[in-house]
């Protein structure tokens, strides 16, 4: 029986944050951005003075935090909250994103946190967007989505996104940085990031968000058809 998830995966700058954001609005649904809290994993540890290689001493921290993601409607990255503190803009650093994709390997934080991506999962539905998200959270998702787009059209969009928020990083820096992240997030063991059977491949590189998120919702009216014709 498939669950009422749609899994969006893919490497950054992919597209999946924001067209993932757009279908749970449109929808009426959940959000889930797991990156987000890979992000929020990492802001505790540094802020706790846990390194990657000390990084099973976070999970005792962990039982105490309470998180959430917020999808935003206009575009931009979802919020962050910890323990109801908005701590979205220190999780959005590249430092902060390299540091999540360090502990990100961890097996025993994985493990930890598949419960709390997990209980996002309500009624009326969930979107979730993330690396892993249909190959190991929720492998019954009703649909499996994988975004991707070149290393140079997803440093482009990064760098945008930086220079709105007056945030000034070189180019090439943010390249490397993807470059180092994908690589990361790919080859390792545990979780890697992978298309999942049966997913729905877009590549984003030349579309608009407007027409991704068309493709997609046009596959989550398919999937529902077909759902609902089964049942009956
Ligand atoms: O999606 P975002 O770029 O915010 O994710 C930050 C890092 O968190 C990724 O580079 C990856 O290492 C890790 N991550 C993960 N599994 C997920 C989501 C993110 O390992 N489901």
């Amino acid at each position: 029986m498939s669950e009422r998830v749609v899994t969006i995966d893919g490497p950054a700058g992919s597209g999946k944050g924001t067209v993932g954001q757009q279908l749970a609005i449109r929808l009426g649904w959940h959000f889930l951005d797991s990156g987000a809290l890979y992000r929020a994993c990492a802001y505790v540890a540094v802020q706790n003075g846990i390194t990657a290689e000390t990084i099973d001493a976070l999970l005792d921290h962990l039982e105490r935090v309470r998180f959430e993601t917020k999808p935003v409607s206009q575009g931009g990255e979802a919020r962050v909250l910890l323990n109801g503190e908005d701590i979205s803009a220190a999780v959005r650093t590249a430092e902060c994103g390299q540091m999540a994709s360090k502990i990100a390997v961890n097996q025993n934080l994985r493990s930890a946190l598949l419960n709390v991506q997990r209980k996002y999962c309500r009624p009326p539905g969930l979107v979730a967007d993330g690396r892993d998200m249909g190959s190991v959270v929720f492998p019954k998702a009703m649909l499996k989505v994988y975004l991707t787009a070149s290393l140079k059209v997803r440093s482009q969009r990064k760098f945008k996104q930086l220079k709105e928020k007056e945030i000034s990083l070189k180019y090439d820096k943010i390249y490397k940085e993807i470059e180092n992240r994908d690589l990361r997030d790919s080859t390792r063991r545990h979780a890697p990031l992978t298309t999942p059977e049966g997913a729905l491949v877009v590549d984003t590189s030349s579309l608009s968000v407007d027409e991704v998120l068309q493709l997609v919702l046009d596959g989550v009216y398919i999937k529902m058809n077909t759902l609902e014709s089964e049942a009956q």
